[in-house]
C-alpha cells in the first residue's frame, strides 16, 4: 500500500469533490439542506471496514457510529447519543450492529493478556466469552473459537440496542424500528446476516423491558 501524505489528502478530497458534482450538480446542495438516512451502522472503528463503501451508499444515506469491537455500552453516552438521534430526530428504519472476523478488538479480548486501559472496555466481550464459554471452547481452534466470539458479540450488541428505552420507547410510540446483527468477513468483502433481527419489543427476554406500549 502507498503512502499518502496529507497534501494527498487534500487532492483526493478536490478530486472527490468534483466527481461528486459532476454526476449531480446539486449533490452539495441537497446534502447541505438535510440528511435522511434510513439506517444507523454500528460498527468496529477498523480501517478495513468503512460503512458507506461496503454497502455501497452515497454521503448522506447512512448514519455511523465507531468504536472498538461495535459495542453499545449502556454507560457509553457516545454510542447512546448517536442511537438517540438516530432514531428520534433522523427516524432510521433499521439499526444495524456490523462485526467482522479478525477483530483486533475481539482478539485482545479473547486472550489473557493485560494491556492496559482498553481491557475496561474489551471486558464487555470477556463477559460474551465467559456467558458462552461452553459453546466456545467445543471448537478445535483459536481461529474458530474467535470467529465464533466475533458473532457472539454482534448478537450481544443487537440485545443491548433492543434494551435501551430509545428502542422501546420508539416501538412503544409504533414506531418501525428494526435492529438487526450482521457480520463482515475481510477475507471475501462480503457482508452475512447473522439473522437474531428484531423488530418489536415481545422479541426481548422480559426481564429488559422497561417501555410498555400505552392503553
Ligand atoms: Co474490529
Amino acid at each position: 500500500m502507498s503512502e499518502s501524505s496529507l497534501d494527498d489528502l487534500f487532492r483526493n478530497n478536490r478530486h472527490w469533490a468534483e466527481r461528486a458534482k459532476s454526476k449531480d450538480p446539486h449533490f452539495f446542495e441537497k446534502l447541505a439542506a438535510q440528511q435522511s438516512p434510513e439506517f444507523l451502522w454500528i460498527g468496529c472503528s477498523d480501517s478495513r471496514v468503512p460503512a458507506n463503501q461496503i454497502i455501497g451508499l452515497l454521503p448522506g444515506e447512512v448514519f455511523v457510529h465507531r468504536n472498538v469491537a461495535n459495542m453499545v455500552v449502556h454507560t457509553d453516552f457516545n454510542c447512546l447519543t448517536v442511537l438517540q438521534y438516530a432514531v428520534e430526530i433522523l427516524q432510521v428504519k433499521h439499526v444495524i450492529v456490523v462485526g467482522h472476523y479478525n477483530c483486533g478488538g475481539v482478539r485482545a479480548a479473547y486472550y489473557n493478556e493485560d494491556n492496559g486501559m482498553i481491557d475496561n472496555w474489551l471486558r464487555n466481550i470477556k463477559d460474551v466469552q465467559h456467558l458462552h464459554r461452553e459453546q466456545i471452547e467445543e471448537l478445535d481452534s483459536d481461529g474458530e473459537r474467535m470467529d465464533l466470539l466475533c458473532e457472539l458479540n454482534v448478537k450481544k450488541q443487537v440485545a443491548n440496542v433492543c434494551h435501551t428505552t430509545i428502542a422501546q420507547r420508539a416501538w412503544a410510540r409504533g414506531q418501525s424500528l428494526e435492529v438487526h446483527g450482521w457480520i463482515y468477513s475481510l477475507a471475501d468483502g462480503l457482508l452475512r446476516d447473522l439473522g437474531c433481527s428484531v423488530s418489536k419489543v415481545e422479541q426481548i427476554t422480559d426481564v429488559y423491558r422497561v417501555v410498555h406500549r400505552l392503553g
